[in-house]
């Protein structure tokens, strides 16, 4: 018989929620009650165990003096005290539920506070906790309140009769690890604390307690349905609706409806006997109408992120700023959906989604993925004692954001198997809210949910099911489709949204999908720049898999958001053929086209020679139009040519500056005369050198030294890219993982065997044969030399050996120029990088940059900074123009050292810069969780041939 120690630590593996807080209710801010935020310095202290401290330090009088400090909101592993563990899904913990660990990091929180001398001496006041991680005991001047569990939930409780004018002392206890942790098992670093607000509220008597806002919208008569259900009854007044009603009394008037596209919130007031309370009122009507997700009588598509809570400082603690900031990048990003993976977010944010407009896919606090290493023997969510944890949860969430219109969908929570406990959620919330639908993606055959929800699913198997092609019950056959997550951005990518785009616009079953995920996970660090896991010595962790977002750490745009920007523009434009005219699509769900200002311009090589407004009629949604362009220009000096046409926002909104760009096509109207050089000079040797034109060659092994005053080291033939997390692919992956096959094939050692050197006629010919040792595999490479005495010609033919069953990660030439060489002027794609298949918004044009602005700062360095379709680049002296157009890229540190690096701080420049100018590359896909390239974007061993031609200019050193 075994003897289980009790001691009053026995809550923390309690399956049950907790004790001795208040029921769940909704989140808002009171007009006239008081209120007091605890935020700020609290002292702390860490124990390495929940019971190596007794309690004694939440009596009144403890003195904490020799405390350390931190800061609430806050986790106390990103202030200096333990450190932060990132692991996927497994469990950083023997997995033994409701067991944890003995070695138990555990914080005591203590603030001592006065109440404001206008706090008022009735009525009540309740304590409320917006979030900690993961469990925690609470005192209030020496009395225990209770205990809670339920990470990114609000916790609050009674505590009016305690409270004194002065001297409060508040105590909280909080444990890393709990039972809760086994529900919360998130793709995320492990970070205890009191990391949201604590806030002291008064509760006046008479005062509101919870309320219910039920605004309906009927589309075909025009007219808003208000009823505000309230636990205390009062009165609704809706002054620019001219309502006032009793709580509980449906009315019923003309209204502006609330969409994402047109977030319109009418200000109201719910007053009860002792308290008034701002409403911010969004009408909408969210159904199923035959299969599809329909709001206001229309069917909506998703043009989502998956949104962590993340600042590279301080974890999951965000300051309102921060998620203001979050808002306006989504929606200047033509994003116009979030899926709050994977818990609740703070309120606040929910809030900013009513006022400027997102979808709001609001996901429980859940997940149990780590019991997948066991077969999901023991999942709580199929265990009846977790149940009543798992109710409380989606109640916590239900009842705390119930009065969002921007929330359309409940999700139950992520990757928690399947059980009767998710069953006994959906009952509850369907039960409890029938103006949304439910969500849960593992619910395969939708028993328990309302949409049909996959992850990752590659494009044909979404195509199959655009087609209904996919089987299934029959119930999940009737449902509409998305993909709540797809287009893993882990490092440089994703690739392939544009085709997924393709598909959710062709489909009508299919909704859209959301992006997995918004940010950059990285912890700032002064030596590393960006740690990930592992860097903290966690003796399990995935590694930077937690940097996989359309945002760097710090919120900078990764190309990947720019990509998606330009994939989910809600306008199209698109070329209708010879006469100079293009279609305008409004692929809108509710707004008309009168916000947006369009405009045309003409480029001649790259430069634009006119320019002018393009008047557009406000077209409905989902209409089209053909706009006729002017008349090309009458000049245009042979070269090549291209219409620009752009919508932006006409006027300022809540969201962007007028001139915003939301919208963009270019179309060719003639295209480029090749680069011509017709050979007139011979090779010439002397001593060890040959010379052709303006270079200079090593007679020996045929290398280029110099083209006229810029000498060149290292030209070969290039193939080798440093791997991105797509090419690697996840372990889980069975399609090829060609990022590993590169490696093993040895491509990153290729090897160069000279097999002649001809100098003859009017060319030097220098023949190599390109392979890495000990295989047969190789890439027969012929460089033919040849010049007009100012301008150097280079082509290159390749031609494989061998049985190549793999793509090739890249296929042109490297070259090393003098250090000095650092600004970059191209006519080409841009600005930013691109790749075949994240090259949607590379924008044709002229462009100039730094070696160091063609950096992508990938947290762990990998291939970045290739331009796409560069007609020519100047650098150092050098002009390159390319036949056909080429990828360019430039670093000062070799593909080998960036491929080496762990973090950006392992790369320094040295001496000299590298430039890769590629015939190809390999695409990107989104293989680091999902699928990888499509074909058509595979980069084949096949004979090739190209060319470049090098001159020597006055430009850009
Ligand atoms: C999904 C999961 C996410 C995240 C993603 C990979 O399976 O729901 O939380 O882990 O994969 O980055």
């Amino acid at each position: 018989m075994s003897l289980r120690i009790r001691t009053t630590t026995d809550y923390i593996e309690d399956v049950a929620p907790g004790s001795g807080f208040l029921p769940p209710r909704a989140w808002y801010a009171s007009s006239d009650a008081a209120s007091l935020s605890l935020n700020g310095r609290w002292r702390f202290r860490l124990s390495a165990t929940a019971d190596a401290e007794d309690d004694a330090f939440a009596e009144p009088g403890f003195d904490a003096g020799a405390w350390a400090e931190v800061a609430v909101p806050g986790h106390w592993v990103l202030q200096g005290h333990g450190a932060p563990i990132y692991t996927n899904h497994l469990y950083p913990f023997p997995v033994d539920p409701p067991r944890v660990p003995t070695e138990n990091p555990t914080g005591d929180h203590l603030r001592v506070f006065d109440l404001p001398e206008s706090w008022p001496s009735d009525g009540g006041a309740v304590l409320r906790f917006d979030g900690v991680e993961s469990c925690a005991r609470v005192w209030l001047n020496g009395t225990d309140l209770g205990t809670f569990q339920g990470s990114r939930l609000p916790h609050e409780f009674a505590v009016g009769q305690l409270l004194q004018p002065t001297g409060n002392v508040l105590a909280v206890r909080v444990h890393q690890w709990s039972a809760g942790s086994y529900l919360e098992d998130q793709d995320q670093w492990w970070l205890p604390g009191i990391f949201r607000d604590v806030t002291l509220l008064h509760r006046p008597a008479g005062g509101v307690l919870d309320f219910f806002v039920h605004a309906s919208y009927d589309h075909v008569r025009g007219e808003g349905t208000l009823k505000v259900d309230s636990d205390v009854p009062g009165r609704v007044t809706v002054p620019a609706l001219g309502i006032e009603v009793a709580t509980g009394e449906l009315v019923t008037v003309p209204v502006e409806p609330w969409t994402a596209e047109t977030p319109t919130l009418y200000d109201g007031v719910l007053t009860t006997e002792g308290e008034r309370v701002p409403l911010r009122i969004g009408f909408r009507t969210v159904a199923l109408t035959d299969g599809r997700i329909t709001v206001n009588g229309r069917p909506i598509l998703f043009k989502g992120v998956n949104r962590h809570e993340w600042h590279p400082e301080n974890g999951r603690a965000l300051d309102p700023e921060t998620m203001r900031a979050d808002v306006l990048l989504m929606k200047r990003h033509n994003i116009n959906a979030v899926r709050t993976s994977h818990y609740p977010p703070h309120p606040a944010f929910l809030d900013l989604c009513d006022e400027l407009g997102l979808w709001v896919i609001d996901e429980c606090d859940l997940e149990t993925h780590g019991f997948i290493e066991q077969a999901w023997r023991d999942n709580p969510v199929d265990d009846d004692r977790w149940t009543p944890a798992l109710l409380d949860r989606a109640a916590r969430m239900v009842e705390r954001d119930k009065n969002h219109p921007s929330v359309v969908l409940w999700s139950l929570g992520n990757e928690a198997g399947t059980g009767r406990g998710l069953t006994a959620m959906a009952e509850w919330i369907h039960g409890r809210d029938t103006s949304r639908l439910v969500h849960y993606e593992r619910d395969i055959n939708c028993r328990d949910t309302d949409v049909y929800s996959r992850m990752y699913a590659c494009h044909e198997e979404v195509e199959r099911i655009g087609r209904g092609l996919d089987g299934g019950p029959l119930r999940r056959r009737r449902l509409p489709f998305i993909l709540c997550e797809y287009g893993h951005a882990m490092g440089n990518g994703p690739g392939g949204i544009a085709d997924y785009q393709r598909l959710f616009e062709t489909y009508d079953r299919i909704q859209g999908g959301f992006v997995w995920e918004w940010i950059d996970h990285g912890i700032r660090d002064e030596r590393l720049g960006f740690a990930y896991g592992g860097d903290f010595g966690e003796e399990l962790h995935d590694g930077n898999f937690v940097c996989d977002g359309l945002l760097f750490p710090d919120r900078t745009p990764s190309p990947g958001l720019v990509e998606y920007k330009k994939v989910i523009e809600p306008v199209r434009i698109e070329d209708e053929g010879a006469d100079g005219a293009v279609r305008i699509r409004n692929l809108y769900d509710f707004a008309d086209l009168s916000a947006l200002a369009f405009s045309w311009s003409c480029q001649v090589d790259g430069e634009t020679v006119e320019s002018g407004p393009l008047a557009v009629p406000a077209l409905s949604p989902g209409e089209s139009a053909v706009v006729k362009l002017p008349q090309p220009p009458p000049d245009r000096r042979g070269g090549e040519t291209q219409w620009t046409v752009r919508a932006a926002l006409a006027a300022d909104t809540a969201w962007a500056p007028r001139e915003h760009p939301v919208a963009w096509a270019q179309f060719p109207l003639s295209t480029r005369p090749p680069a011509r050089v017709t050979p007139t000079a011979t090779p010439v040797s002397v001593d060890d050198r040959i010379s052709l034109g303006p270079a200079s060659f090593d007679a020996r092994t045929g290398a280029l030294r110099s083209v006229g005053q810029v000498e060149v080291t290292g030209l070969r033939l290039d193939v080798w890219r440093a791997p991105t997390d797509n090419d690697m692919g996840a372990p889980w992956q069975s399609d090829p993982r060609y990022g590993l096959l590169w490696r093993k094939l040895g491509l990153h050692r290729m090897r160069h065997r000279l097999d002649a050197v001809e100098p003859g006629g009017d060319a030097l010919t220098v023949r190599t044969r390109v392979a890495p040792a000990a295989g047969e595999l190789g890439l027969a490479a012929i460089y033919r030399w040849t010049s007009d005495g100012t301008r150097l010609k280079l082509r290159v033919s390749v031609a494989p050996e061998g049985d190549w069953t793999v793509p090739l990660p890249r296929l042109g030439i490297r070259l090393g120029l003098p250090g000095t060489a650092d600004r970059v002027r191209w006519f080409g794609g841009g600005p930013g990088e691109a790749y075949p298949d994240t090259k949607s918004a590379s924008l044709l044009g002229r462009w100039s940059a730094t070696v160091e602005d063609l950096q992508t700062p990938y947290v762990r360095p990998q291939e970045n900074g290739a331009r796409a379709d560069v007609r020519w680049a100047e650098i150092g002296g050098l002009r390159i123009d390319g036949d056909p157009e080429f990828w360019f890229s430039a670093r000062r540190w070799t593909n080998e050292q960036l491929d080496a690096a762990r973090h950006l701080t392992d790369l320094t420049p040295g001496d000299t810069v590298w430039l890769n100018l590629d015939h190809g590359q390999h695409g990107i896909g989104s293989q680091s969780c999902g699928p990888g390239p499509l074909p058509r974007y595979f980069l084949r061993a096949e004979p090739r041939e190209f060319s470049f031609v090098f001159s020597a200019v006055d430009g850009p050193k």
